[in-house]
């Protein structure tokens, strides 16, 4: 699948230890652009003082290098799957000078280990608060540094790793209230001259949404402040966003077509738009692993990829093709 975007962009695909064993053949087949599902994140890779365990982020990072394919980072700056002790010391919440210590510490250590094969990294992940009325999520992060921690990190980002392209990375980016908050944050900081590339689009989108005319403006609304865009981590729901039903054992023809429709929908104004897009990444490979099985109803079986459970291509995959213009 890669190979039938060359023209337009890259497609990568998260993954992690299991998937890397279970889907080792469809990795290679069909993504050129890695991501680690978890295994970079500092909760797994740091998750005590003075422990560093990399050996699941070594797995995947070895695995690009073997076939030529890169990695995106993800992620630095989160206020989840961060341990508590990156924000404490001796008993107490850390001052700001701790707290940027070890950032530096743990960006330098992820651009010594990963430094050759990473070339884009989420530097920030989700900033932005949900809620109506207020502008940044509130976080540790938010109470040690204040609000400036968003530009402190992408300033460090680019000492540390000056060759990556760095991120600010969030869901519902095409939710109009909050679209409009990601776009004030991004254009303040390229005001400032803060060293930011793109905007990371998640995309946990779902049959029902989103139409090509919403994607279309949403992307060309960040590329007209120079920024690229890349899709982080397409996945495309059975259910709509609200639904909380658990009555679909398998899905109907009919549930596989509308999402057949919808990726082909996506993808075309993704083709349409690729000058501003360079990279669109499925977080997952197929149906047997899946993060929606777990959410947002915990043990509700989701297929939201474009390969089924026993890792045969589905409708959607042959749409995606299409929309490329190209042979499966
Ligand atoms: C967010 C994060 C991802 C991942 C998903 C759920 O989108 O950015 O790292 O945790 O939630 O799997």
């Amino acid at each position: 699948m890669n190979g039938v975007f060359s023209e337009h962009f890259t497609i990568g695909g998260a993954v992690n230890s299991s998937t890397v064993l279970g889907s080792r053949e469809l990795i290679v087949k069909h993504f050129g652009s890695l991501t680690a599902e978890n295994e970079m994140k500092p909760m797994v890779i740091h998750p005590r003082m003075g422990s560093w365990i990399p050996y699941g982020a070594d797995e995947i990072a070895n695995l690009a290098r073997e076939h030529g394919m890169g990695m995106r980072g993800h992620t630095l700056v989160w206020h989840q799957q961060t341990p508590g002790w990156f924000f404490s010391s001796m008993g107490a919440q850390a001052s700001p000078e701790v707290l940027l210590e070890r950032l530096e510490d743990h960006f330098t250590r992820m651009q010594d280990r990963y430094g050759d094969v990473v070339y884009a990294w989420d530097v920030v992940n989700e900033a932005i608060s949900d809620a109506p009325g207020e502008f940044l999520r509130p976080s540790p992060y938010l109470e040690i540094l204040g609000e400036d921690y968003i530009e402190e990190a992408f300033r460090l980002a680019k000492r540390i790793m000056p060759d990556a392209k760095l991120y600010y990375n969030d869901y519902s980016v095409l939710d109009p209230a909050k679209q409009d908050k990601i776009y004030t944050l991004l254009s303040g900081l390229l005001e400032k001259g803060v060293p930011i590339d793109g905007i990371g689009f998640q995309g946990h989108w779902n049959i029902y949404f989103p139409d090509s005319r919403t994607l279309e403006r949403g992307i060309q609304r960040f590329a007209a402040l120079g920024l690229d865009v890349q899709i982080t981590e397409l996945d495309v729901s059975v259910y709509r966003h609200e639904d909380r039903a658990t009555r679909l054992k398998e899905p109907t023809p009919e549930i596989l077509e509308l999402q057949a429709d919808r990726y082909r929908e996506i993808f075309q104004t993704l083709v349409n738009n690729s000058q501003y897009v360079s990279n669109v990444t499925f977080w997952g490979v197929a149906d047997d692993k899946t993060w929606l099985d777990n959410f947002p109803v915990s043990g509700r079986k989701n297929w939201p990829l474009l390969f089924a459970e026993d890792h045969s291509p589905k409708p959607a995959y042959y749409a995606v093709v299409e929309a490329a213009g190209g042979n499966p």
